[in-house]
C-alpha cells in the first residue's frame, strides 16, 4: 500500500506480529484479485443468475445439468487462475507462526497453491467431486468434459464435493475450525461478507474466547463491529502490507 503509516494498517500490523497463535478466516474476497469472481456483489452472477441459487440441492435435483454447467464453468475459469499476493501472504505468515490455521470458505484451492499448509476448507472443494449415492471421490480433473458425470464404482450421478445452501458443514472440518478458533490469539478475518453461518460467527466466538481480531475488506461488514481495527483495501496489497 502506499500508505504505511496508516494507523490502522500500523495497528493491526502490531496485532499480528505480537501474536504467537493466530486463525485466519477467508472468503471469497481473498481471491478475487486472482479473477475469481465473488459472490455477492458485481460479478457474483454467471448466465444472470446468482450463484447463490445454484449452489443448492434444490436446484441440482431440478436441473443437475444447469448445476453441472455452471460448475464446469467454475473448474474451467479455476484452472487459469493463479493465487495472488494476499494469498502468498498468508502463506508466509504461516511459515513466521508457531499456532496458524487457517480456514476458508472458499472452494478455489488457491490457499494450497500459494504454499498456505494447515488449510480447512469448511465448504469443501471444487477440487474433488463425489457419487451422491455411493460417496466414492475423484479428483474433479477426471471427469468428463460433456454430459452428466455418472460415478466409476456404481454408475449414480456426481456432484461437486463441496457445501451448498442448506447442508450441514463436514464434522471433521467443523470440528478443526472449533479447535483453530479456540486456540488462537488472533483471528484475521479476510474478504468475507460475514453473513452465511456459521462462518459469520466465528470472529464473535474467537472475540469471546479472549483474541483480538482484525479485518481486511474493501468495505464495512457485519464483522467490523466485533472487529478491533478494520483496514478497508484490497487484500492482495493489504496483506502484504501487514507483513511488512
Ligand atoms: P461474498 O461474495 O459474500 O463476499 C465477498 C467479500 O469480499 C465482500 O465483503 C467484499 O467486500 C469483499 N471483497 C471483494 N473483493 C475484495 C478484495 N479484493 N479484497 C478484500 N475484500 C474483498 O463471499 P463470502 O463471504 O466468501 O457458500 O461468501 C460466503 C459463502 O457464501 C461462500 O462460501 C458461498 C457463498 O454462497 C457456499 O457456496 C456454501
Amino acid at each position: 500500500m502506499s500508505e504505511p503509516q496508516r494507523p490502522d494498517l500500523r495497528q493491526a500490523a502490531t496485532i499480528l506480529s505480537d501474536a504467537s497463535s493466530i486463525t485466519v478466516l477467508t472468503g471469497a474476497g481473498v481471491s478475487a484479485e486472482s479473477g475469481v469472481p465473488t459472490f455477492r456483489g458485481a460479478g457474483g452472477l454467471w448466465r444472470g443468475r446468482r450463484a447463490a441459487e445454484l449452489a443448492t440441492p434444490g436446484a441440482f435435483e431440478r436441473d443437475p445439468e444447469e448445476v453441472w454447467a455452471f460448475y464446469r464453468w467454475r473448474l474451467e475459469l479455476l484452472a487459469g487462475v493463479e493465487p495472488n499476493p494476499g494469498h502468498r501472504a498468508l502463506a508466509e505468515l504461516e511459515r513466521r507462526c508457531d499456532g496458524f490455521w487457517l480456514i476458508t470458505q472458499n472452494v478455489d484451492g488457491l490457499h494450497r497453491k500459494a504454499g498456505s499448509v494447515n488449510v480447512i476448507e469448511i465448504h469443501g472443494t471444487l477440487a474433488e467431486s463425489r457419487c451422491t449415492a455411493c460417496g466414492f471421490r475423484q479428483p474433479s480433473a477426471e471427469l468428463p468434459e460433456a454430459g452428466l458425470p455418472t460415478c466409476p464404482r456404481c454408475a449414480e450421478l456426481m456432484r461437486p464435493a463441496v457445501v451448498w445452501f442448506g447442508e450441514a458443514l463436514p464434522e471433521h472440518a467443523m470440528a478443526a475450525a472449533r479447535e483453530a478458533i479456540r486456540r488462537c490469539e488472533v483471528m484475521l478475518v479476510v474478504g468475507t461478507s460475514g453473513v452465511v453461518e456459521p462462518a459469520a460467527s466465528f470472529a464473535l466466538r474467537a472475540r469471546t474466547g479472549g483474541a483480538r481480531v482484525v479485518e481486511v475488506n474493501l468495505e464495512p461488514t457485519p464483522l467490523s463491529r466485533v472487529a478491533d481495527v478494520s483496514v478497508l483495501g484490497p487484500a492482495g496489497e493489504v496483506l502484504p502490507a501487514l507483513l511488512g
